[in-house]
């Protein structure tokens, strides 16, 4: 099966990251998969961006957390990037739901729970995906696999994949006992024997973040399931003589 090719926080090599024009984008070139973020505003919206503070991907200051998500949406997510994108605003998860209603892809979407700041994110998560995205597939990580017990129990069917730095001693073992299907690893961990091992228990590995164009061509000549990556299109085309 050949590597899928997923966009990290949608392409975002050349958009803003995290926003609507870089799911675009992401769609546009064919990726096999979209990455994103998740958090909790103040009044319990879920919104997608990467860093639990709004300072480097918005002209404001201070955590997403603090403000109502009509206040967070007076922020421009767009022109730290280029004055193209001026005035782009910090998405929720229903907008980025309905831009994908007719994607054929997959969408992973990761819990940023790493310092458990929003209780109940999963349950609020798995209610939009139920209404907005029902029959589609959906794989949830987090480096807070709490998070992804916590999904399971709310949804047993949901598809769950650890995000880890480490390579683990007996990786298949645990990745089964949270319920996982996946790993989702960092490069150097990903690109080496456990990804051997992991294959033959049947969990597969995907490796993040794989930018560099030799590093990409080795994830498909391991037959990685996939690579998450800021370049989607780079990969794509990379990915036609394999
Ligand atoms: O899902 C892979 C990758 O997105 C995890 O790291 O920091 O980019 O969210 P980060
Ligand atoms: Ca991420």
């Amino acid at each position: 099966m050949r590597t899928a090719v997923f966009a990290h926080r949608g392409s975002k090599a050349n958009r803003p990251e995290n926003t609507l024009p870089s799911f675009e984008e992401a769609m546009r070139v064919g990726s096999d998969g979209i990455e994103l973020d998740v958090h909790l505003t103040k009044d319990q919206k879920v919104v997608v961006m990467h860093d639990e503070k709004i300072d480097r991907t918005t002209n404001g200051k201070g955590q997403i957390k603090t403000y109502t998500l009509d206040q967070l949406k007076q922020f421009d997510a767009g022109s730290w990037f280029s004055a193209k994108y001026k005035g782009e605003q910090v998405p929720t998860l229903v907008q980025v739901l309905e831009l994908l209603s007719d994607y054929p892809g997959v969408l992973n979407i990761e819990f940023k729970t790493d310092r458990n700041v929003y209780p109940g994110i999963e349950a609020r998560v798995a209610q939009l995906v139920d209404r907005y995205r029902a029959n589609l597939p959906v794989v949830y990580s987090s480096f807070n696999h709490e998070s992804l017990i916590r999904m399971k129990k709310i949804d047993p069917n949901a598809e769950l994949a650890l995000l880890l730095w480490e390579r683990l001693a007996d990786p298949w073992r645990y990745t089964q006992q949270v319920g996982a299907t996946a790993q989702h690893l960092w490069q150097p961990s990903a690109l080496s024997e456990t990804a051997v091992q992991l294959h033959e228990h049947g969990i597969k590995v995907r490796a993040w973040t794989v930018n560099k164009p030799k590093l990409m061509q080795l994830s498909f000549e391991m037959g990685l399931d996939a690579i998450i990556t800021d370049y989607p299109e780079v990969a794509i085309d990379l990915r036609k003589s394999y």
